[in-house]
């Protein structure tokens, strides 16, 4: 791999993205030869957030290539609840372990915390901005369901804004030769203006809609998400939001016959049960999917087991402008950005400023 971490999907190459997916197909279908791959190696979850099918996969990938599993799921159990920065906590586990898989509430916390990793890291979300196993387990639905990951319309529902799924999973698709995107959500739940930014400059044409009915006959590809609850400011927000979009049999009687139905899970109300049997559905399928990508990623990012510690960069003055950056939480942190035409990127959490 050209990049030690994992914490956007930019991390990998095309030419891995695709040599990952497939070696998670065949590990499909021979999981139990994959056995003893990663014997005598360990693997960390550090888990700030709550997560049911992300942890469980990791773990359970670990221990079919019989390796072994450590870490927290709930960060009051552990040192994080006396006050232990993200800096902290990770030298510590990095001298533990071979690799760590961390989940984090705040923007930007996977890249801050591969600054202090003797080991690599996997970036499982952080808050609002990205979660690239999630794309990972959705190219290997795309792979065995549909056979390819380009020339496709992928329609995407729900929340745009804080759905970290569909920033890594829009990224992502972006990158393969004619796919369009048609985007549904409510004005305020658009995608943010970077994931605009990165259609464009490659060249991807989408559209937002409002109306999902509408978007119903035209996608290949339906990626329904949950409104994320714990993003928002208050309740009453939430409240606004839920409900809006609820993918029916009768929406998907006006779908393609070959459309699939994708869905990062949990789901909330945003698919109804009846759904489930329409075998358009491959929500559940994508979940099982998910262990044999992040069986193959873990294979892939174990191979060089040396550990080292790059020393961090050093940076002062301008403060990212989003106050969910890791920037804002974790005080040593130095700002680091890069120029974008007119713009300063944040190199943690990818807001925008001007100069
Ligand atoms: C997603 C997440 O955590 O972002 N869940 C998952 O990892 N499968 C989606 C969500 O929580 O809505």
């Amino acid at each position: 791999m050209h990049s030690r971490h994992l914490i956007d999907l930019s991390d990998l190459s095309v030419s891995e993205l695709e040599e990952i997916t497939r070696l998670a197909c065949d590990i499909k279908q021979n999981t139990d030869t994959y056995y003893g791959a990663c014997r005598g190696k360990i693997l960390a979850t550090l888990f700030y957030e709550p997560s049911t099918r992300t942890q469980m996969s990791f773990q359970t990938a670990m221990l079919r290539l019989g390796g072994r599993i450590i870490g927290f799921d709930n960060p009051a159990n552990s040192s994080v609840s006396k006050g232990e920065s993200l800096k902290d906590t990770i030298r510590v586990v990095s001298g533990y372990s071979d690799i760590i898989v961390l989940r984090h509430p705040v923007s930007g916390s996977a890249k801050a915390a591969s600054l202090y990793s003797r080991v690599p890291i996997i970036n499982a979300g952080d808050g609002g901005h990205l979660h690239p196993t999630q794309t990972l387990t959705d190219l290997v639905t795309l792979r065995v369901e549909k056979g390819r990951f380009s020339g496709l319309c992928i329609g995407v529902c729900g929340d745009l804004k804080y759905g970290r799924t569909v920033h890594s999973l829009i990224k992502a698709m972006a990158s393969f030769p004619g796919n369009s995107f048609v985007l549904v959500s409510t004005p305020s739940l658009g995608v943010p203006e970077y994931i605009k930014d990165y259609l464009s400059a490659a060249g991807a044409p989408w559209v937002e809609i409002n109306n999902l009915a509408e978007a119903m006959p035209l996608v290949d590809v339906l990626y329904m998400t949950r409104i994320q609850r714990e993003r928002f400011a208050s309740e009453s927000e939430y409240q606004n939001q839920r409900g809006v979009y609820i993918l029916d049999r009768e929406k998907m009687a006006r779908a393609k016959k070959d459309m699939i139905v994708m869905h990062p899970l949990p789901r909330v109300d945003e698919i109804t049960v009846d759904v489930d049997d329409d075998p358009r559905a491959k929500y559940f399928e994508q979940t099982e999917y998910g262990l044999y990508a992040r069986m193959a990623l873990i294979l892939k990012m174990t191979e060089n087991t040396a550990k080292r510690l790059d020393t961090p960069p050093r940076g002062t003055g301008t403060k990212c402008s989003n106050p969910d950056c890791i920037t804002h939480r974790e005080g040593y942190l130095p700002n680091l950005f890069r120029k974008s035409g007119d713009l300063l990127v944040c190199e943690y959490c990818e807001e925008r400023a001007p100069q």
